[in-house]
């Protein structure tokens, strides 16, 4: 487990450097809503510019179907960038063709450039490690060295992830590094007590993590989506939340092992429904197990935790000394139910220790909400990819790194 770093790659001035980041930023009409994974780059890149290297950006963004696709185009995560080091960067408009060729070829030490969504090659993502491994060679011409710094990829046995970093010196860039030693010490030393706050839409996505953390944590808190299917496990209806039905027995197993672990799984209390699902609907605050006594009967929608919940969680968050939060606690996005997320962000931010905002929409939640990112000890890069290192997976792309 020795993690390849820069300093590995040796004298660097003059070299191509292929610097795999993960700019896969939200965008709405176009516009980058919230720049962390682009502003998380900035220390490799500076660092690999500072040593005369010739800094050649590949990243994917969303999930285009494999060709191009202009909602998907990397072109503003270039031009966010230009702005963020207040310096020219080229931008090519394919990733392996022509356009790739020359840009590349144009760098000057020091000088920094953007190919196209790597994603816009149906090669990245295939399936087949063949396939895969012939994209990785025609990305390989276009540099001496490569450096793997999109943390939010790395359990993604993708080209540029895996294959790349096989045929090229490689080592991992300063962010990884990082995510790292912050990650390391929730699995290894957490300090207690130890508190996981889970939210988002599915169960189904958090079902590794909540078995793997289980017997590690003091506290376990539920809010967002997923938590109607904990409710139906309880036996109370949920109105017309979203509910993994088919995640209802996994959700009373794991309600059971933490009462045989002595684990606090908090649940709760109260919940914000909606009318409908849009910002301007109606809503009220009912009790947890009672969703159907809304105005809204059967149809009401839960979209937040309620205010009673948001000071429960609050309290057990103040009171830990490491805690991890993935998940917004209700829909953020519109404003009148962004209240739990937003005390939760709220409590964190207090934290006597150390508070980790793990990756993805939480990240995004946060900053769209206003904090800093400096009031989190640490607002992790990977959302999936920070939960599979807790859930101790092998991640592939660090595997290539030699971790
Ligand atoms: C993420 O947003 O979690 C990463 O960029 C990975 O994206 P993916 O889930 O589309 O592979």
């Amino acid at each position: 487990m020795s993690l390849r770093t820069l300093s590995s790659l040796g004298d660097l001035r003059g070299k191509r450097v292929i610097l795999r980041c993960d700019f896969n930023v939200p965008l709405s009409d176009g516009v980058i809503v919230d720049d962390g994974r682009i502003r998380a780059a900035l220390p490799t890149i500076s660092a690999l510019r500072s040593a005369g290297a010739r800094v050649v950006i590949i990243s994917h963004l969303g999930r285009p179907e494999g060709a191009p696709d202009s909602r998907y185009s990397l072109a503003p995560a270039a031009t966010r960038l230009a702005e963020l080091i207040s310096d020219h960067v080229a931008f090519a408009e394919d990733t392996i063709g022509a356009s790739a060729e020359t840009t590349v070829a144009n760098l000057v030490d020091g000088a920094v450039a953007v190919l196209e969504n790597l994603r816009f090659n149906p090669e990245e993502t295939s399936k087949d490690e063949s396939v895969r491994l012939a994209f990785a060679q025609k990305l390989a011409r276009f540099a001496d060295a490569v450096v793997s710094d999109g943390f939010g990829v790395v359990h993604r046995k993708q080209a540029s992830v895996y294959e790349l970093e096989q045929i090229l010196p490689s080592a991992a860039g300063l962010l990884v590094e990082n995510e790292l030693n912050v990650l390391q010490q929730l699995t290894d030393s957490p300090v207690h007590p130890y508190t996981v706050v889970l939210g988002g839409s599915k169960v189904s996505d958090k079902l590794g993590v909540i078995s793997h953390l289980l017997p590690r944590v003091d506290n376990l808190l539920i809010g967002g989506g997923m938590l109607f299917t904990f409710l139906a496990a309880q036996g109370h209806s949920v109105g017309s939340s979203l509910l993994e039905a088919d995640q209802i027995d996994t959700c009373r197993e794991y309600m059971s092992r933490a009462l045989e672990l002595g684990v606090n799984l908090v649940l709760p209390s109260d919940v914000v429904v909606a009318e409908a699902f849009a910002p301007d609907a109606r809503f009220v605050t009912v009790p947890a197990d009672h969703i159907e006594s809304s105005p809204f009967g059967s149809s009401g929608i839960g979209v937040d935790i309620g205010p009673t919940t948001s000071a429960e969680f609050a309290k057990i968050i103040s009171a830990s000394h490491t805690v991890f939060w993935n998940g917004p606690a209700g829909v953020f996005e519109m404003a009148p139910f962004a209240s739990g997320t937003r005390a939760i962000a709220q409590a964190l931010s207090e934290v006597d220790g150390l508070s980790v905002v793990g990756g993805g929409d939480s990240a995004a939640a946060v900053r769209v909400l206003g904090f800093d990112d400096e009031q989190f000890g640490h607002i992790s890069t990977g959302g999936g990819a920070s939960l599979e290192f807790l859930e101790g997976k092998v991640l592939p792309g660090l595997e290539v790194l030699g971790w």
